[in-house]
């Protein structure tokens, strides 16, 4: 049975050919610490990460790329980002639609003395930026809001919501785990402080690779102290970006791959990714609608959301059909909550969640029309 892969909303497969190709080589040629030693392959190590560096910032339109500082993940980043910026006293503003790499760190600051109001969006999954300004008060410091929903890819209007931040001298950051890599991404347009991101969703390179995006201005406590390779004489960590927030030897074997994985998408095009997965995710909401036992969650155009799709077939549990799909059809969904309680509450799936179909650029036409199949066999019975 050939396989179906719809779980690139959990991580991207597969990975372009040159991503493995990279790792193999850092691992065969240049395999040693990055800014540690002097000799030959510790430098061709480091340039590995200047190059992935140069690569990101380049993507998201971020002028000096050592602002961009590497985390294990997205959920590293936002951390990061959250317990280095808000103090006891601040208030912060995020949206209903938020991910539990958002909602969890916001709940726990709450027990250290941050405020934290969370604005409602609509059941499809869609904030309206006057909510965000209505929510503001004195002691605002931060809004927080995901670019697209990990449930029903429903973009959140940024740049209005940038607009707004920036009027008002608000702090503005962005969860990007949906949209990096095949939506267009400017953090100046957006007028974005902190940009979180992760390696292995649609910038398609290896999971452990992530990272923050830092803009000017913005001071963070660091989350981890350590060894960066630079100043070893002072006991306090180094002012110098990005080793203020990078502590401890890197992933640099993901690295090479997340800076090979950004190259193919650069030399690709963010855009044609994105009218590709468009197409997929058209079809997709098209040929669901027309089964009569299948529901689809989130707005019904595609330019309004991500290719992530979510559903339920009335009657049936959505873990039974996730089994069913994988076991008798072979296509890999991820089923239940996706760790975003709040989404599901917002979209009226709380607690039994959806069936999450998410397309990736290796997805065809013929494995949408499949699936599609599949669906409407599994309802039928
Ligand atoms: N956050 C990832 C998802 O939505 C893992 O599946």
């Amino acid at each position: 049975m050939s396989l179906i892969y719809l779980d690139n909303a959990a991580t991207s497969w597969p990975k372009p050919p040159e991503v493995v190709q990279a790792m193999r080589e850092f691992m065969e040629k240049a395999g040693a610490n990055p800014g540690r030693s002097g000799h030959r392959m510790s430098i061709a190590a480091g340039r590995i990460l200047n190059d992935t560096r140069e690569e990101l910032a380049g993507l998201f339109g971020i002028k000096n790329p050592l602002r961009i500082s590497f985390t294990l993940n997205i959920t590293e980043a936002l951390n990061l980002a959250l317990y280095g910026l808000l103090k006891n006293g601040d208030h912060v503003i995020t949206g209903s639609m938020e991910h539990n790499s958002v909602a969890r760190p916001l709940r726990a600051l709450e027990n250290r003395g941050v405020e934290v109001t969370v604005v409602n969006c609509s059941p499809e999954g869609f904030l309206e930026p006057e909510q965000i300004k209505k929510a503001v008060k004195k002691n605002t410091r931060l809004v927080i809001l995901t670019h697209a929903s990990n449930i029903v890819g429903t973009i959140l209007p940024l740049n209005e919501v940038g607009k707004i931040t920036r009027e008002l001298g608000i702090f503005f950051a962005v969860d990007a785990a949906q949209t990096a890599g095949s939506y267009p991404i400017n953090v100046q347009e957006m007028q974005v402080d902190l940009l979180a991101f992760t390696g292995h969703k649609s910038l398609l390179g290896p999971q452990g690779t992530g990272g923050l995006y830092v803009a000017k201005g913005v001071e963070l406590t660091p989350l981890k102290f350590g060894g960066t390779g630079s100043r070893s004489e002072l006991d306090l960590q180094p002012d110098i970006l990005p080793d203020r927030y990078e502590s401890g030897t890197p992933n640099t074997v993901g690295l090479a791959g997340l800076g090979a994985a950004v190259k193919f998408i650069r030399n690709t095009g963010v855009e044609k990714i994105y009218e590709h997965e468009k197409t997929l995710t058209q079809r997709l909401l098209n040929s669901l609608s027309e089964i009569k036992k299948i529901r689809v969650y989130g707005p019904r155009e595609a330019s309004r959301r991500m290719p992530v799709i979510s559903i339920n077939i009335e009657g049936k549990d959505p873990s039974e059909v996730g089994l069913l799909l994988d076991e008798k059809y072979g296509i890999l969904t991820r089923v239940g909550l996706h760790c975003a309680p709040w989404a599901h509450r917002t979209i009226n799936t709380y607690p039994q969640g959806t069936i999450r179909l998410s397309p990736g650029f290796f997805n065809t036409l013929e494995d949408i029309d499949q699936t599609v199949r599949a669906l409407a066999e599994i309802a039928s019975v």
